[in-house]
């Protein structure tokens, strides 16, 4: 039978993975399947990072938690076109739509020049990854945070905090952008 790009489409799309134990299903492409972080831990996160409102957060969804709690703008990075357009609506909802823009892309593809924030949840591989470009193309001073996930032993976050929520507890880390040498 040949296997049209459509049907492979179709079976791609039942991938499903799991991430700090919580499932979720892999969008073609992606590194990572979409779980949510909690709404406890986003607002740590963004506490974490000192979130200001002249502040510039890209992340996904967390963007919105950012314009709407913390008074920032936002830019979400997402390659599932079907959760850019499910986070424009939230942040219509949530009455930030004009200080947060969603593009469906490929985090390794943009630019992160202009964040001053940059918040993750992905994985410990994907991080690795990342690392080089976040900490070639960020400013001095910008801050990283990461849910559940740190970026390698050799790279030692300026703080780590705990945050409970339910029956479970994450970490979340933060490394500060250091002048470059
Ligand atoms: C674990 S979820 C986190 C979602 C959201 N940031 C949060 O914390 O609630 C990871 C998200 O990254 C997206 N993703 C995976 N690989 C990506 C890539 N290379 N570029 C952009 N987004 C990606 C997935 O589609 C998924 O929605």
């Amino acid at each position: 039978m040949t296997m049209t790009r459509r049907s492979t489409w179709r079976l791609a799309l039942l991938v499903c993975a799991t991430i700090a134990g919580a499932a979720g299903c892999l969008y073609p492409g992606a590194d990572v399947p979409y779980v949510q972080t909690p709404t406890d831990v986003v607002t740590e996160m963004l506490k974490l990072a000192a979130v200001r409102p002249d502040d510039v957060v890209y992340d996904g969804r967390i963007v919105i938690a950012a314009a709407r709690d913390f008074g920032a703008r936002g830019v979400g990075i997402e390659i599932d076109p079907s959760l850019v357009a499910y986070s424009q609506e939230q942040a219509r909802k949530a009455g930030v739509a004009d200080r947060v823009t969603f593009r469906a892309d490929d985090l390794f593809e943009v630019n992160l020049a202009d964040a001053t924030v940059v918040a993750l949840y992905l994985s410990y591989d994907m991080n690795l990854r990342l690392r080089p470009k976040l900490f070639r193309e960020l400013r001095a001073g910008s801050r990283i945070v990461s849910h559940d996930f740190d970026m390698g032993a050799d790279l030692l976050p300026n703080q780590t905090i705990q945050v409970t929520w339910r029956d479970r507890r994450s970490n979340v880390f933060l490394w500060v952008v250091p002048p470059r040498s």
